[in-house]
């Protein structure tokens, strides 16, 4: 087996008296979809914050490309390659395309004090990035993002992570707001990361979107890591049942019948 991109080994997170997360140990794979699977509370957001440096383990172990890691803040995780993707990406509605595709990462043109940012040069990348990832209703990046639908930006958001060389990309529920169209075009740009080899870590509440891309799953429950296992190894009615917090779904039918 390869050395996986990103280990988690024995980890806790405890805010005061509530433990988050409780001894998870996962593996995070280049070119691979990681599920991350769990009811409300279960300890998904704090494990991602972990993995993204927003968050330091109370205790436990994080292995970054085999070697351990301490992850400052979410600007030195960023800087190892870990990107995030959020719910509500795109959030700044008035935001042309072109300077939300840089975000602060603009190329410049120029020297101090008469450095500018070279607006048209971004401008360009981004359209043309944007129709290489199929985005092609985009044809101006002075366009704001406001006009994209939220398939669109989650497609822009995933397609500039890779442009900017992400190794890992974390989704936080990408596809949860999404119509089905839409969702499988943000499905389909996670398979075009997977094929660059990039790790994706998703976050999920659909099993049906998990179980169609997904390579590896991990379902969270209480902070514990109550299930991992690969494609293949479960069937998706065992999936929905554990995502349904453990309780066995045929057993809670059979206690139903009974109660009428
Ligand atoms: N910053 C925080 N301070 C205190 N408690 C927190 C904090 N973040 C999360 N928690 C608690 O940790 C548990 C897991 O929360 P969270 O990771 O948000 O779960 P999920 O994303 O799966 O819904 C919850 O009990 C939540 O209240
Ligand atoms: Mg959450």
């Amino acid at each position: 087996m390869t050395q996986p991109l990103m280990e988690l080994v024995q980890v806790d997170k405890s805010f005061g008296s509530t433990r988050a997360l409780n001894a998870v140990s996962m593996k995070v794979e280049a070119g691979k979809i990681l599920c991350l699977l769990g009811d409300n509370g279960a300890g998904k957001s704090t494990l991602i914050k972990v993995l993204s440096g927003y968050h330091q383990p109370t205790a436990g172990k994080l292995l970054f490309e085999g070697r351990e890691t301490r992850f400052a803040s979410p600007r030195e995780a960023r800087q190892g390659g870990i990107a995030t993707v959020h719910q509500d990406v795109g959030s700044i509605p008035l935001m042309s395309v072109g300077r939300n595709f840089f975000l602060g990462a603009e190329p410049v043109r120029g020297r101090w004090p008469f450095r500018s940012i070279d607006t048209q040069r971004a401008n360009k990348v981004a359209v043309e990035q944007m129709q290489k990832f199929g985005l092609t209703r985009v044809r101006s990046g002075d366009q704001l993002v406001g006009t994209m639908s939220g398939g669109e930006r989650q497609v822009l958001a995933i397609g500039r992570a890779m442009y900017f060389g992400a190794k890992m990309l974390i989704l936080d529920e990408p596809t949860s707001a999404l119509g089905v169209k839409e969702a499988s075009m943000v499905l389909k740009m996670m398979r075009v990361a997977r094929q660059n080899g990039v790790a994706i870590v998703f976050i999920t509440h659909n099993a049906r979107h998990a179980m169609s891309v997904g390579d590896n799953f991990v379902v969270l429950i209480q902070g514990e890591v109550a299930a991992s296992f690969a494609r293949g190894e479960k069937s998706r009615e065992e999936v929905l049942n554990l995502m349904a917090g453990g309780e066995d779904m045929a057993e809670l039918e059979e206690d139903l019948e009974q109660i009428d």
